[in-house]
Protein backbone atom coordinates (compact mmCIF):
# COMPACT_ATOMS: atom_id res chain seq x y z
CA UNK A 1 0.00 0.00 0.00
CA UNK A 2 1.03 3.53 -0.65
CA UNK A 3 1.91 6.37 1.96
CA UNK A 4 -1.16 9.02 1.60
CA UNK A 5 -0.78 12.15 3.48
CA UNK A 6 -4.46 13.45 3.88
CA UNK A 7 -3.43 16.75 5.43
CA UNK A 8 -1.86 17.31 1.88
CA UNK A 9 -4.34 17.02 -0.05
CA UNK A 10 -6.38 20.16 -0.33
CA UNK A 11 -3.63 21.83 -2.63
CA UNK A 12 -3.85 18.87 -4.92
CA UNK A 13 -7.49 18.78 -4.53
CA UNK A 14 -7.39 22.72 -5.55
CA UNK A 15 -5.21 22.53 -8.40
CA UNK A 16 -8.41 21.47 -10.35
CA UNK A 17 -10.09 24.92 -9.92
CA UNK A 18 -7.03 26.23 -11.60
CA UNK A 19 -7.76 23.90 -14.14
CA UNK A 20 -11.07 24.87 -14.54
CA UNK A 21 -10.47 28.99 -14.46
CA UNK A 22 -8.05 28.40 -17.08
CA UNK A 23 -10.72 27.00 -19.57
CA UNK A 24 -13.15 29.66 -18.59
CA UNK A 25 -10.28 32.56 -19.35
CA UNK A 26 -9.82 30.71 -22.47
CA UNK A 27 -13.28 30.11 -23.42
CA UNK A 28 -13.98 33.86 -22.68
CA UNK A 29 -11.50 35.33 -25.26
CA UNK A 30 -12.35 32.75 -27.52
CA UNK A 31 -9.67 30.57 -27.76
CA UNK A 32 -12.00 27.68 -27.82
CA UNK A 33 -15.75 26.75 -27.13
CA UNK A 34 -17.33 24.97 -24.62
CA UNK A 35 -20.58 25.54 -23.60
CA UNK A 36 -20.06 23.32 -20.20
CA UNK A 37 -17.75 24.97 -18.46
CA UNK A 38 -19.55 27.17 -16.71
CA UNK A 39 -22.21 25.23 -14.70
CA UNK A 40 -18.49 23.23 -12.99
CA UNK A 41 -16.58 25.93 -12.00
CA UNK A 42 -15.26 27.17 -8.39
CA UNK A 43 -16.80 29.80 -6.14
CA UNK A 44 -16.91 33.45 -7.12
CA UNK A 45 -15.02 31.93 -10.78
CA UNK A 46 -16.62 35.19 -12.46
CA UNK A 47 -14.70 37.72 -10.17
CA UNK A 48 -11.92 36.45 -11.03
CA UNK A 49 -9.51 37.99 -14.07
CA UNK A 50 -9.14 36.08 -17.43
CA UNK A 51 -5.65 34.40 -17.59
CA UNK A 52 -2.21 36.40 -19.12
CA UNK A 53 -2.48 35.72 -23.30
CA UNK A 54 0.20 33.35 -22.67
CA UNK A 55 -1.48 30.77 -20.34
CA UNK A 56 -4.57 31.41 -22.67
CA UNK A 57 -2.96 30.04 -25.28
CA UNK A 58 -1.15 27.33 -23.60
CA UNK A 59 -4.40 26.34 -22.62
CA UNK A 60 -5.53 26.47 -25.95
CA UNK A 61 -2.90 24.25 -26.99
CA UNK A 62 -3.46 21.65 -24.36
CA UNK A 63 -7.18 21.72 -25.14
CA UNK A 64 -6.55 21.13 -28.95
CA UNK A 65 -3.98 18.51 -28.21
CA UNK A 66 -6.23 16.34 -25.67
CA UNK A 67 -9.60 16.80 -28.59
CA UNK A 68 -7.27 15.42 -31.73
CA UNK A 69 -6.06 12.08 -29.46
CA UNK A 70 -9.65 11.40 -28.15
CA UNK A 71 -11.66 12.34 -31.41
CA UNK A 72 -9.07 9.99 -33.21
CA UNK A 73 -9.85 7.10 -30.93
CA UNK A 74 -13.52 7.69 -31.62
CA UNK A 75 -13.07 7.96 -35.03
CA UNK A 76 -10.87 4.60 -35.17
CA UNK A 77 -13.66 2.86 -32.67
CA UNK A 78 -16.34 4.12 -35.40
CA UNK A 79 -13.86 2.49 -38.22
CA UNK A 80 -13.58 -0.58 -36.71
CA UNK A 81 -17.79 -0.74 -36.25
CA UNK A 82 -17.48 -0.61 -32.58
CA UNK A 83 -17.94 1.35 -29.78
CA UNK A 84 -15.51 2.46 -27.22
CA UNK A 85 -14.83 3.40 -23.44
CA UNK A 86 -13.16 6.30 -21.89
CA UNK A 87 -11.91 6.39 -18.15
CA UNK A 88 -10.87 9.82 -17.26
CA UNK A 89 -8.16 9.83 -13.92
CA UNK A 90 -8.13 12.67 -12.08
CA UNK A 91 -11.18 14.25 -13.96
CA UNK A 92 -11.91 16.90 -11.41
CA UNK A 93 -14.34 19.73 -13.78
CA UNK A 94 -13.46 18.37 -16.78
CA UNK A 95 -16.30 18.55 -19.31
CA UNK A 96 -14.83 16.36 -22.13
CA UNK A 97 -18.11 13.81 -21.34
CA UNK A 98 -20.18 16.50 -21.93
CA UNK A 99 -18.87 18.00 -25.46
CA UNK A 100 -18.84 14.28 -26.64
CA UNK A 101 -21.88 13.52 -25.68
CA UNK A 102 -23.27 16.94 -27.78
CA UNK A 103 -21.06 15.97 -30.78
CA UNK A 104 -21.29 14.38 -33.64
CA UNK A 105 -19.58 10.66 -32.07
CA UNK A 106 -22.03 10.55 -29.54
CA UNK A 107 -23.02 7.03 -30.38
CA UNK A 108 -19.23 5.66 -30.48
CA UNK A 109 -19.07 5.86 -26.75
CA UNK A 110 -20.43 3.01 -24.71
CA UNK A 111 -19.06 4.02 -21.40
CA UNK A 112 -17.42 7.13 -19.53
CA UNK A 113 -15.74 6.93 -16.37
CA UNK A 114 -14.04 9.39 -14.01
CA UNK A 115 -12.12 9.28 -10.67
CA UNK A 116 -11.27 11.87 -8.21
CA UNK A 117 -11.19 12.47 -4.45
CA UNK A 118 -14.34 12.35 -2.95
CA UNK A 119 -14.60 16.10 -2.10
CA UNK A 120 -14.37 16.72 -5.90
CA UNK A 121 -16.94 14.25 -6.97
CA UNK A 122 -19.15 15.18 -4.46
CA UNK A 123 -19.33 18.63 -5.67
CA UNK A 124 -19.31 17.57 -9.44
CA UNK A 125 -22.37 15.31 -8.72
CA UNK A 126 -23.92 18.63 -7.12
CA UNK A 127 -23.29 20.57 -9.78
CA UNK A 128 -24.32 18.41 -12.20
CA UNK A 129 -27.53 17.41 -10.58
CA UNK A 130 -27.92 21.26 -10.76
CA UNK A 131 -27.69 21.77 -14.50
CA UNK A 132 -30.64 20.92 -16.34
CA UNK A 133 -27.97 21.19 -19.49
CA UNK A 134 -25.63 18.78 -18.07
CA UNK A 135 -28.12 16.28 -16.72
CA UNK A 136 -29.97 16.19 -20.01
CA UNK A 137 -27.21 14.48 -21.56
CA UNK A 138 -26.88 11.90 -18.99
CA UNK A 139 -30.19 10.44 -19.99
CA UNK A 140 -34.00 9.67 -18.38
CA UNK A 141 -33.96 11.17 -14.86
CA UNK A 142 -34.90 8.13 -13.18
CA UNK A 143 -31.78 6.49 -14.86
CA UNK A 144 -29.37 8.97 -13.02
CA UNK A 145 -28.79 7.89 -9.58
CA UNK A 146 -26.49 9.66 -6.46
CA UNK A 147 -24.50 6.84 -4.95
CA UNK A 148 -22.15 6.19 -1.96
CA UNK A 149 -23.28 8.91 0.26
CA UNK A 150 -23.23 11.73 -2.87
CA UNK A 151 -19.62 10.58 -3.93
CA UNK A 152 -20.69 8.95 -6.72
CA UNK A 153 -23.15 9.33 -9.97
CA UNK A 154 -24.35 7.02 -12.08
CA UNK A 155 -26.27 7.03 -15.10
CA UNK A 156 -26.56 4.96 -18.67
CA UNK A 157 -23.13 6.37 -19.58
CA UNK A 158 -21.60 8.66 -17.58
CA UNK A 159 -20.45 7.39 -14.35
CA UNK A 160 -18.20 9.37 -11.63
CA UNK A 161 -16.58 7.64 -9.06
CA UNK A 162 -14.57 8.58 -5.61
CA UNK A 163 -10.99 7.05 -5.09
CA UNK A 164 -7.55 7.81 -4.27
CA UNK A 165 -5.67 6.75 -7.27
CA UNK A 166 -2.18 6.85 -4.85
CA UNK A 167 -4.10 3.75 -2.74
CA UNK A 168 -3.04 0.25 -4.35
CA UNK A 169 -5.78 -0.16 -7.22
CA UNK A 170 -7.15 -3.41 -5.70
CA UNK A 171 -8.83 -1.66 -2.87
CA UNK A 172 -9.37 1.21 -4.44
CA UNK A 173 -10.46 0.93 -8.20
CA UNK A 174 -11.41 -2.80 -8.28
CA UNK A 175 -14.23 -2.63 -5.57
CA UNK A 176 -15.85 0.12 -7.55
CA UNK A 177 -14.60 -0.41 -11.16
CA UNK A 178 -14.16 -4.64 -11.54
CA UNK A 179 -16.50 -6.33 -9.04
CA UNK A 180 -19.62 -7.45 -10.33
CA UNK A 181 -23.14 -8.25 -8.49
CA UNK A 182 -24.47 -11.33 -9.91
CA UNK A 183 -26.15 -11.13 -12.72
CA UNK A 184 -24.74 -7.48 -13.90
CA UNK A 185 -21.54 -6.96 -15.73
CA UNK A 186 -18.70 -5.18 -13.98
CA UNK A 187 -18.85 -1.64 -14.43
CA UNK A 188 -15.24 -1.33 -16.84
CA UNK A 189 -16.09 -3.32 -19.73
CA UNK A 190 -13.12 -5.60 -20.88
CA UNK A 191 -14.29 -5.72 -24.15
CA UNK A 192 -14.25 -2.21 -25.44
CA UNK A 193 -11.22 -0.17 -26.55
CA UNK A 194 -10.69 1.55 -23.40
CA UNK A 195 -8.94 4.87 -23.41
CA UNK A 196 -7.37 6.22 -20.46
CA UNK A 197 -6.95 9.71 -20.08
CA UNK A 198 -3.85 11.01 -17.00
CA UNK A 199 -4.86 15.10 -17.97
CA UNK A 200 -2.43 16.46 -14.94
CA UNK A 201 -2.73 14.16 -12.60
CA UNK A 202 0.05 11.76 -12.44
CA UNK A 203 2.68 14.01 -11.78
CA UNK A 204 0.98 14.74 -8.09
CA UNK A 205 1.63 10.98 -7.46
CA UNK A 206 4.43 9.06 -6.67
CA UNK A 207 6.00 7.05 -10.34
CA UNK A 208 5.46 4.08 -7.71
CA UNK A 209 1.69 4.71 -7.30
CA UNK A 210 1.53 5.45 -11.34
CA UNK A 211 2.95 2.57 -12.71
CA UNK A 212 0.82 0.48 -10.22
CA UNK A 213 -2.07 2.38 -11.36
CA UNK A 214 -1.37 1.63 -15.05
CA UNK A 215 -0.47 -1.91 -14.51
CA UNK A 216 -3.98 -2.37 -13.03
CA UNK A 217 -5.56 -1.83 -16.15
CA UNK A 218 -3.10 -3.43 -17.93
CA UNK A 219 -3.63 -6.22 -16.28
CA UNK A 220 -7.43 -5.84 -16.35
CA UNK A 221 -7.29 -5.73 -19.96
CA UNK A 222 -4.88 -8.32 -21.13
CA UNK A 223 -6.79 -11.22 -21.88
CA UNK A 224 -9.85 -8.77 -23.22
CA UNK A 225 -11.59 -9.45 -26.18
CA UNK A 226 -11.10 -6.08 -27.39
CA UNK A 227 -7.95 -6.23 -27.14
CA UNK A 228 -7.23 -2.43 -27.34
CA UNK A 229 -6.34 0.15 -24.52
CA UNK A 230 -4.80 3.30 -25.13
CA UNK A 231 -2.94 5.76 -22.52
CA UNK A 232 -2.98 9.75 -22.47
CA UNK A 233 -0.85 11.45 -19.88
CA UNK A 234 -0.33 15.61 -20.39
CA UNK A 235 1.90 17.40 -17.67
CA UNK A 236 5.22 18.85 -16.84
CA UNK A 237 8.34 17.14 -17.57
CA UNK A 238 12.37 18.21 -17.65
CA UNK A 239 11.83 20.45 -14.27
CA UNK A 240 15.44 20.63 -13.22
CA UNK A 241 16.41 23.82 -15.16
CA UNK A 242 15.42 27.41 -13.91
CA UNK A 243 12.05 27.46 -15.48
CA UNK A 244 11.17 24.03 -13.34
CA UNK A 245 12.82 25.38 -10.01
CA UNK A 246 10.44 28.46 -10.14
CA UNK A 247 7.37 26.29 -10.88
CA UNK A 248 7.78 24.08 -7.96
CA UNK A 249 8.71 26.81 -5.94
CA UNK A 250 5.22 28.32 -6.40
CA UNK A 251 4.01 25.17 -5.90
CA UNK A 252 5.16 24.10 -2.72
CA UNK A 253 4.34 27.17 -1.59
CA UNK A 254 0.89 26.27 -1.88
CA UNK A 255 1.59 22.26 -0.62
CA UNK A 256 1.67 21.16 -3.81
CA UNK A 257 4.38 18.26 -5.01
CA UNK A 258 5.43 17.61 -8.03
CA UNK A 259 6.81 13.37 -7.06
CA UNK A 260 6.00 12.54 -10.52
CA UNK A 261 8.06 14.76 -12.63
CA UNK A 262 11.45 12.57 -11.37
CA UNK A 263 11.76 9.92 -13.89
CA UNK A 264 11.06 12.37 -16.68
CA UNK A 265 14.06 14.56 -17.23
CA UNK A 266 13.43 14.91 -20.70
CA UNK A 267 11.15 14.26 -23.86
CA UNK A 268 12.75 10.96 -24.79
CA UNK A 269 12.49 9.72 -21.49
CA UNK A 270 8.12 10.41 -21.40
CA UNK A 271 7.12 7.40 -23.87
CA UNK A 272 8.53 4.96 -21.33
CA UNK A 273 5.50 5.69 -19.61
CA UNK A 274 4.02 2.98 -21.48
CA UNK A 275 6.90 1.20 -23.03
CA UNK A 276 7.72 -0.21 -19.74
CA UNK A 277 4.09 -2.07 -19.83
CA UNK A 278 4.66 -3.43 -22.37
CA UNK A 279 2.80 -0.56 -24.94
CA UNK A 280 3.11 -1.81 -28.56
CA UNK A 281 3.24 2.30 -29.58
CA UNK A 282 4.47 5.04 -27.56
CA UNK A 283 4.89 8.95 -28.60
CA UNK A 284 5.44 12.20 -26.87
CA UNK A 285 5.26 15.96 -28.00
CA UNK A 286 6.15 18.77 -26.11
CA UNK A 287 2.71 21.53 -26.40
CA UNK A 288 6.21 23.63 -28.17
CA UNK A 289 6.00 20.97 -31.11
CA UNK A 290 2.41 20.60 -31.06
CA UNK A 291 1.62 24.22 -31.55
CA UNK A 292 4.40 24.46 -34.31
CA UNK A 293 3.20 21.22 -36.17
CA UNK A 294 -0.22 19.78 -35.49
CA UNK A 295 -2.21 23.55 -35.76
CA UNK A 296 -3.54 24.30 -38.87
CA UNK A 297 -2.44 27.97 -40.21
CA UNK A 298 -5.49 29.24 -39.87
CA UNK A 299 -6.06 27.99 -36.35
CA UNK A 300 -3.19 29.89 -35.77
CA UNK A 301 -4.06 32.86 -37.54
CA UNK A 302 -7.25 33.18 -35.96
CA UNK A 303 -6.03 32.64 -32.32
CA UNK A 304 -2.58 35.18 -33.02
CA UNK A 305 -5.87 37.58 -33.65
CA UNK A 306 -7.41 37.14 -30.20
CA UNK A 307 -4.89 38.96 -27.84
CA UNK A 308 -0.94 40.44 -28.32
CA UNK A 309 1.26 38.45 -27.56
CA UNK A 310 5.01 40.38 -27.83
CA UNK A 311 7.28 36.97 -26.87
CA UNK A 312 6.85 34.27 -28.61
CA UNK A 313 10.72 33.08 -26.74
CA UNK A 314 8.73 33.29 -23.65
CA UNK A 315 5.73 31.21 -24.77
CA UNK A 316 7.85 28.59 -26.36
CA UNK A 317 9.86 28.42 -23.17
CA UNK A 318 6.71 27.75 -20.98
CA UNK A 319 5.08 25.10 -23.97
CA UNK A 320 8.14 23.27 -23.95
CA UNK A 321 7.89 22.30 -20.26
CA UNK A 322 4.55 20.31 -20.91
CA UNK A 323 3.65 17.52 -22.86
CA UNK A 324 1.68 15.04 -24.01
CA UNK A 325 2.73 11.20 -24.47
CA UNK A 326 0.28 8.93 -25.81
CA UNK A 327 0.38 4.60 -26.69
CA UNK A 328 -1.91 1.92 -27.68
CA UNK A 329 -1.08 -1.79 -25.94
CA UNK A 330 -2.61 -4.17 -28.73
CA UNK A 331 -3.08 -7.81 -27.17
CA UNK A 332 -2.87 -8.88 -30.87
CA UNK A 333 -0.99 -6.52 -33.15
CA UNK A 334 -1.52 -8.11 -36.45
CA UNK A 335 -5.31 -8.38 -36.29
CA UNK A 336 -5.64 -4.32 -35.01
CA UNK A 337 -3.55 -3.12 -37.19
CA UNK A 338 -5.40 0.23 -37.32
CA UNK A 339 -4.73 1.45 -33.60
CA UNK A 340 -0.83 1.94 -34.54
CA UNK A 341 -1.81 4.68 -36.28
CA UNK A 342 -3.71 6.60 -33.71
CA UNK A 343 -2.13 9.84 -33.12
CA UNK A 344 -2.01 13.54 -33.99
CA UNK A 345 -2.85 15.12 -37.13
CA UNK A 346 0.38 16.57 -38.86
CA UNK A 347 -0.79 20.40 -40.75
C1 LIG B 1 -4.80 19.80 -12.25
S1 LIG B 1 -6.32 19.01 -11.89
C2 LIG B 1 -6.75 18.42 -13.50
C3 LIG B 1 -8.21 18.22 -13.69
C4 LIG B 1 -8.60 17.75 -15.11
N1 LIG B 1 -8.00 16.47 -15.41
C5 LIG B 1 -8.16 18.79 -16.11
O1 LIG B 1 -7.10 18.60 -16.71
O2 LIG B 1 -8.86 19.77 -16.28
C6 LIG B 1 -5.80 17.52 -11.06
C7 LIG B 1 -6.96 16.67 -10.59
O3 LIG B 1 -6.44 15.39 -10.19
C8 LIG B 1 -7.05 15.05 -8.97
N2 LIG B 1 -6.14 14.16 -8.24
C9 LIG B 1 -4.84 14.38 -7.93
N3 LIG B 1 -4.34 13.37 -7.20
C10 LIG B 1 -5.35 12.48 -7.05
C11 LIG B 1 -5.46 11.23 -6.36
N4 LIG B 1 -4.44 10.72 -5.69
N5 LIG B 1 -6.66 10.59 -6.40
C12 LIG B 1 -7.71 11.12 -7.07
N6 LIG B 1 -7.67 12.30 -7.73
C13 LIG B 1 -6.50 12.97 -7.71
C14 LIG B 1 -7.25 16.36 -8.25
O4 LIG B 1 -8.19 16.26 -7.22
C15 LIG B 1 -7.69 17.27 -9.40
O5 LIG B 1 -9.06 17.23 -9.60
Amino acid sequence: MHTVHPDGDEGIRQTDSDAALARLSAVQKSYISDPFVRYLLPRGAHLQPPRPPLINVGTYVRSEGIDQLVNGWLELSAKEGRQCQIVSLGAGSDTRFWRIAAGPRAGTLAKYIEVDFAENTTKKAMAIRKSKDLSALLGKAEDVKLESGGTSLHSPRYHLLAADLRLSPNESLAPIMTKSLPGSDPLLSSDLPTLLIFECVLVYMSPEASESLIQWFVDYFSTSSSGVLGGLVYEMFGLHDSFGKVMLNNLKARNVLLPGVEPYPDLASLPERFTRHGFTTSYAFTLRDLRRVCISKSELERISRLEMLDEIEELELVLQHYAITWGVRLNNPEAHDLWKGWGFIHT
